[in-house]
């Protein structure tokens, strides 16, 4: 079960934390892996250690929230089988104290990175027969997290695109998800809380860790391994949803 044995796969940010993961688990069960990143060096690292132990990848130096690049990319990657939208960043902030400058970078990553990469993806897909797209969005777009108002927009955002996708290329043999984890240890969340508690760290990665009812931060390669369900023929019944893994965080927080 779950090989993926040949299938053209993209992962967007696979040079870190969950996308790492995802990039090695896919290429483990077979897939060829293309690595989309603004970090070419990061997705340097990760071709290699896929490379190393005998499985297929290649890194591509673009930034997903330019349209212009990421066409290109795809353009010189061909034929796809599976897009996973996983590249991101974080923002701490409320609605009163979000600049213009930080809520539109965060949507020019979060929204239309994953947009641009679904705009060329599609027509890939259906030229191919089919194919299957993951989104990452997040908690945050279906709980109230305190301050974290632009990240939510961005997340929210992506749980309706994946709603929209799934709809319009039903037809089209293109399967649509996302997934909503929870904290997930990686230097996404060790770069936050070294930005914005500095001096503080160890305390709040005992808050972040207890925010899951489960009692700690989930992991990367947990993330990966519901990722390559989802992926999988296997999922071929699943469209249009959202997948939490979260510990406990959405229904068991009370
Ligand atoms: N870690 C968590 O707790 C958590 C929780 C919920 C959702 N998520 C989501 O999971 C995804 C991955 O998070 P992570 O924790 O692995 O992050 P990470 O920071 O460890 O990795 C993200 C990768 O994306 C790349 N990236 C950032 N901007 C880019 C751009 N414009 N173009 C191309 N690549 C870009 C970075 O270079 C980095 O390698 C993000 O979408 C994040 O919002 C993370």
């Amino acid at each position: 079960m779950f090989k993926l044995t040949n299938k053209s796969v993209v992962i967007t940010g696979g040079g870190s934390g969950i996308g790492r993961a995802m990039s090695i688990l896919f290429a483990q069960q077979g897939a060829i892996v293309h690595i989309i990143e603004l970090n070419d060096k990061a997705a340097a690292d990760t071709v290699a250690e896929i490379e190393t132990a005998g499985g297929k990848a290649t890194g591509y130096a673009c930034d997903v929230s330019d349209q212009q690049q990421v066409v290109d990319t795809f353009a010189k990657i061909g034929a796809i089988d599976i897009l996973i939208n996983n590249a991101g960043i974080a923002h701490i902030g409320r609605a009163d104290n979000t600049s213009t400058a930080d809520f539109e970078r965060v949507f020019n990553v979060n929204v239309k990175g994953a947009y641009n990469c679904l705009y060329a993806v599609i027509p890939v897909l259906k030229a191919n027969g089919g194919g299957v797209i993951l989104n990452t969005a997040s908690i945050a777009a279906s709980v109230g997290i305190t301050d974290r108002f632009a990240y939510s927009m961005s997340k929210g955002a992506i749980h309706a695109m994946t709603l929209s996708v799934a709809r319009d290329f039903l037809h089209d043999n293109i399967r649509c998800n996302c997934i909503s984890p929870a904290r997930i240890h990686t230097p996404f969340v060790d770069g936050f809380i070294a930005k914005n508690y500095a001096g503080k760290e160890a305390e709040i990665f005992e808050k972040l860790s207890k925010s899951q009812p489960i009692g700690r931060m989930g992991k990367s390669e947990e993330v990966a391994a519901l990722a390559l369900y989802l992926c999988s023929d296997e999922a071929g019944f699943i469209t249009g949803t959202d997948y939490p893994i979260d510990g406990g965080f959405i229904t068991l927080n009370n």
